[in-house]
């Protein structure tokens, strides 16, 4: 029996990916940057079992049919062909962050994933290699198998598109504060969400400014230049959103509490606290701030009207294997 199991954080993207030059492969149309986020973590077991028939997926206990479990094996067949083999496996993978609540819960999991299975199949993958086959399963997945703060690059072709870190967790104290305004479920995800991107007039210049502010993200980090950072990580927001909501169909993910949000961040920023937003593909803000303010901004934002709930968190490691494994729900 191969068996094993892993961890691995979510991250929060500064630069965003959006659109890819190959949909099938997740070759993106531009590289990001992002902090992976400690104590939001998928822990997934893979279990190889010949007796199997077809692949099982269970998510926080939990037997999935349909699509969900259709990405997974899809992910299982490029590490069984890398393996040689063709035998069949249980996957168990529980979130310790809800679903739907506006963190990415795919780069995660399929970090999780692919580390699990390569390792249950004795495959011995360096980061890069993890990081580029996460990548299949969700293009943000290949940024959460390097620590810290970490770059997915351009690539010219499938080999060397792929992330790294580039400075470790310790290295500034920056803290996520994900205020959630909305749990429900986003009508179009990142998925259908990329292939929408080129429909935009505004995604070639996006594209095009894209190193330039991968430069200023990247050296703001070095630098803990939160003035800086904070001007960078606001502005490719909006410009992602833009081509967002310019695309057709547009996609609108903003809420009036979001943009309630922004706001008041901004105001926050002038008074002198460190605070600034970025936003995925949905209406809840993420609020970076420096530990020091944490407790402040954390108090403030659980206090606007439409904030349901604060989640908190700092830049988290690697992802890793750890030497217990889930047990399966009880229907299995
Ligand atoms: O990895 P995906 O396909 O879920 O795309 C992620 C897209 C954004 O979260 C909006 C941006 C990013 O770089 O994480």
């Amino acid at each position: 029996m191969q068996i094993a199991t892993a961890l691995a954080h979510s991250n929060i993207a500064f630069i965003k990916y959006w659109g890819n030059r190959d949909d099938a492969l997740r070759l993106p149309v531009n590289g990001s940057i992002s902090m992976n986020l400690d104590g939001l973590d998928t822990v997934t077991t893979v279990r190889f079992d010949p007796s199997l028939g077809a692949d099982r997926f269970a998510l926080d206990g939990t037997w999935e049919t349909g699509e969900k479990r259709e990405r997974v094996s899809a992910q299982l067949d490029l590490l069984r062909a890398l393996a040689g083999v063709d035998t069949r496996a249980k996957v168990l993978s529980e979130n310790n962050f809800p679903q739907g609540t506006g963190i990415a819960s795919s780069a995660s999991a399929f970090s999780a994933l692919t580390l699990a299975a390569s390792s249950a199949l004795g495959l011995e993958l360096n980061e890069a290699a993890l990081s580029r086959l996460a990548r299949r399963g969700s293009g943000s997945a290949s940024r959460s198998i390097p620590g810290g703060f970490v770059e997915w690059y351009l690539g010219k072709a499938e080999e060397d598109s792929y992330a790294e870190s580039f400075a470790p967790p310790d290295h500034w104290d920056l803290v996520d504060l994900v205020a959630i305004v909305s749990r429900e479920h986003k009508a179009v995800g990142s998925t259908g969400g990329h292939p929408l991107a080129p429909t935009s007039p505004l995604q070639q210049a996006r594209i095009a400014d894209t190193p330039r502010r991968l430069d200023r993200c990247r050296t703001a980090i070095f630098e803990r230049d939160f003035g800086t950072f904070a001007s960078v990580i606001e502005q490719d927001t909006l410009v992602m959103h833009s081509v967002m909501m310019t695309s057709e169909p547009s996609l609108m993910y903003w809420e009036p509490d979001t943009l309630r949000i922004m706001q008041q961040v901004r105001l926050w920023r002038d008074e002198g606290l460190p605070a600034a937003f970025t936003i995925d593909a949905g209406p809840n803000v993420h609020v970076m701030t420096l530990a020091p303010h944490s407790a402040e901004l954390q108090a403030r934002l659980a206090a606007l009207p439409g904030v349901e709930t604060v989640r908190h968190a700092s830049a988290g490691g690697p992802a890793r294997l750890l030497a217990e494994h889930l047990a399966p729900p009880r229907s299995a």
